[in-house]
């Protein structure tokens, strides 16, 4: 198939670098052409695919489909804009991967699904890459095989660091108009785990915010680390011209629309929170505790799910990385740590061996990729390939989150959407 990738930012990275270099996916594949607003990014991404792509910007979107021959669009861009490009190429016919998340708000959410029901196209992959990495898998398993019994309630914090976590507050991602806030940008991930670890769906959603870390009282604000006369003082100064990588994406593209890749962490501008607590009850019963931090010192997670015959906890600390950076990060761990444990009511706990795999995301993207190229004839039985209705559904506790947090008073899921959930969920099973 001729893919086209929409969005040539840091993340597309992955996708024409499969489309390069894994052989079982270019035997099959083609990438033909780059869609972005940025010409200068476009070139720069072209430049290291080594390929003599053809490029268009947003307005040549329907001719570089017919010109090119397009059968399939890999959708990278800013998140606030996947659902135009997502719409546009289910309603062409189009195989269509976004990244996630699906979209950031209800409105743009219910466009996508009634876009699938109008078109009768649900050719639409969003790529969960956490549900990949065999020790998330795992977990899956073990909760499918009944081990701790009836599943009744979850435990999850999430921790993001003062280097991974703090590079969301640099870019388009601290505005809620751009990512939806972190509550759906970053926890469209773990609301999509916890949806796929339990095999539910959210109904009512509570939460509380804060920014308490990236404001103007931690540290005096300035616009970026590039003219910042206080950088050589400053822990969160990113030096963009350190790194080949982040000079051609962005320093040296940003004459051509004002994105600046190093924006000051501690702007007043930021209006999205870096402190949460959300409180969940799920359609099968399931209560869910959930917090993201984003100025951890590491990153990680902790997860425990309480059975009804044992407990099963699962602990993660993670290499931490920024985004479009070529190896000048230092790392706290170079693989990711591990423990999986299992505590059976009335008898000994037991710790369960896990593979941690090569790569990003403890080797989730390689086996992504080759889920969503690959034609594969077996099925799989941890259902990790992801659709549009889990795309919505992750994101809807995000979204009912944001809310919560702006209103003051528990969401109920339903009410964001004019879908019968119930109903999408019973036609999918
Ligand atoms: N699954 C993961 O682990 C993971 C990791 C990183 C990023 N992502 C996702 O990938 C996407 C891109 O993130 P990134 O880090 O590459 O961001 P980025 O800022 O590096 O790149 C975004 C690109 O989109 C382009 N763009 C913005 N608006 C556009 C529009 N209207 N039309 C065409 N192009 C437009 C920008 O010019 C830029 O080149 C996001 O949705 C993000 O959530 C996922």
């Amino acid at each position: 198939m001729r893919y086209a990738i929409i969005g040539t930012g840091a993340r597309s990275a992955m996708f024409y670098n499969a489309l390069s270099y894994i052989k079982e996916i270019k035997d099959e594949h083609e990438l033909v052409a780059l869609l972005d607003l940025n010409p200068k990014r476009m070139e720069y991404v072209k430049k290291k695919t080594g390929k003599n792509l053809a490029t268009y910007l947003p307005h040549q979107f329907e001719e570089m489909i017919e010109k090119e021959k397009i059968g399939g669009i890999i959708v990278t861009t800013k998140d606030s804009t996947h659902d135009e490009y997502i719409i546009k190429g289910l309603k062409r016919g189009l195989r269509v991967i976004t990244e996630k998340p699906l979209t950031t708000d209800e409105k743009k959410c219910q466009a996508i699904l009634e876009t699938i029901e109008e078109t009768g196209n649900d050719q639409l992959i969003v790529t969960f890459n956490y549900r990949y990495s065999p020790y998330r898998s795992r977990v899956k398993e073990l909760i499918q095989a009944g081990t701790i019994g009836r599943v009744t309630m979850v435990e999850f914090q999430w921790y993001l660091d003062t280097t991974h976590g703090a590079d969301y507050y640099r870019r388009w991602h601290r505005n809620k108009e751009n990512s939806g806030s972190l509550l759906v940008h970053k926890a469209t991930h773990h609301f999509d785990l916890v949806n796929w670890w339990i095999d539910s769906y959210p109904e009512q959603v509570v939460a509380m915010g804060r920014k308490n870390f990236y404001r103007p009282e931690t540290f005096p604000y300035r616009l970026r680390c590039r003219t910042c006369d206080l950088a050589e003082e400053c822990k969160f100064r990113l030096d963009l011209s350190e790194s080949q990588e982040l000079t051609g994406l962005y320093l040296e593209a940003e004459g051509e629309d004002g994105y600046f890749r190093d924006a000051c962490v501690f702007s007043p501008e930021i209006d999205i929170w870096d402190t949460r607590t959300v409180m969940a009850s799920y359609n099968n019963g399931v209560l869910l505790s959930y917090s993201l931090n984003n100025y951890a010192p590491y990153e990680g997670y902790r997860v425990s799910f309480v059975g009804t015959r044992g407990r099963i906890e699962q602990d993660v600390i993670e290499a931490s990385y920024i985004s479009g950076h070529d190896g000048k990060i230092e790392r706290r761990t170079e693989k990711h740590q591990v423990r999986l444990e299992v505590f059976p009511l009335f008898n000994e706990s037991y710790t369960v061996d896990v593979e941690v795999g090569e790569g990003e995301h403890g080797g989730g993207d390689l086996l992504l990729l080759k889920d969503i190229f690959l034609d594969r004839k077996e099925a799989d039985p941890l259902r990790r390939k992801a659709g549009a209705l889990d795309g919505a559904l992750s994101i809807l506790t995000g979204i009912a989150s944001r809310r919560s947090i702006e209103e003051g008073r528990i969401i109920n899921v339903k009410e964001l959407m004019d879908f019968s959930l119930d109903r999408l969920v019973q036609n999918k099973k």
